[in-house]
């Protein structure tokens, strides 16, 4: 490409183009900003390390159940991605449960956080139990980029972006530089699956931005 094309952009995500069965579906950052808000949203009833309660199965008088513990040792596993982030969103309260719902006080990225962040405590034979009950998967490789781009990556965008409207992928002038659009945007992929990218290209040459 011989045009000079500058990218404003942040980098979204990096990860290894392999996955390993155990590698996650969330980041590290993602992991440790969750603890943040964990700690002042959930720690309260769900304990610190998301550890409480051990006896999870007991009621109190009134007949409601105490905050189950969220590190593995409940059944937290047996739900799948939708319905963590259901249960945080919407609460328990209609259910006959006691927790509130988070949707006006977190939103969609930061109910993901939380949940990657009690996942972390999760050891990788559960997880993998988990993760292939619900088919959840890591980054997948771009180097197949037409299987890439079909399920598994519109998969994976709303695993990391959270419950976003994402367009289908498409090529852009640029070589080996894909688009999805998203509501309130576009994000580019590079080819070979490692780097997504959020901002503008713009082509230096004609000043005219690739996202128009
Ligand atoms: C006031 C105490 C309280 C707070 C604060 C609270 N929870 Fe809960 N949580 C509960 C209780 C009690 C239940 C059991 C269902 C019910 O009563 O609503 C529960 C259930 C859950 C479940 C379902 C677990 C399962 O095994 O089915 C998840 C997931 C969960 N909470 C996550 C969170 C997260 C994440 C936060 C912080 C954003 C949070 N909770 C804050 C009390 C709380």
């Amino acid at each position: 490409m011989a045009k000079k094309i500058m990218m404003i952009a942040a980098m979204l995500m990096s990860s290894q183009v392999m996955a390993s069965p155990t590698e996650r579906w969330y980041s590290d950052i993602q992991v440790k900003q969750g603890a943040e808000l964990f700690k002042q949203n959930c720690a309260t009833c769900h304990g610190q390390n998301a550890e409480a309660t051990p006896n999870w199965k007991q009621t109190d008088a009134n007949g409601h159940y105490p905050p189950p513990p969220l590190n593995g040792t409940a059944h937290a596993w047996h739900h799948d991605l939708d319905l963590l982030r259901r249960t945080i969103r919407e609460g328990g309260i209609e259910l006959g449960g006691v927790m509130q719902p988070f949707k006006d006080k977190l939103s969609s990225g930061d109910i993901d956080r939380v949940i990657a962040y009690f996942q972390s405590k999760w050891p990788d034979e559960l997880y993998q139990k988990w993760a292939g009950q619900f088919e959840v998967t890591a980054l997948p490789s771009l180097t197949d980029v037409e299987t890439a781009l079909s399920n598994s990556l519109t998969r994976f965008l709303r695993q990391r972006l959270g419950n976003v409207e994402i367009g289908a992928p498409q090529k852009t002038a640029i070589e080996g530089l894909w688009q999805v659009s998203l509501k309130n945007g576009t994000v580019y992929l590079m080819e070979g699956g490692k780097y997504a990218l959020i901002g503008e290209v713009i082509n230096l040459e004609s000043g005219q931005k690739l996202g128009q």
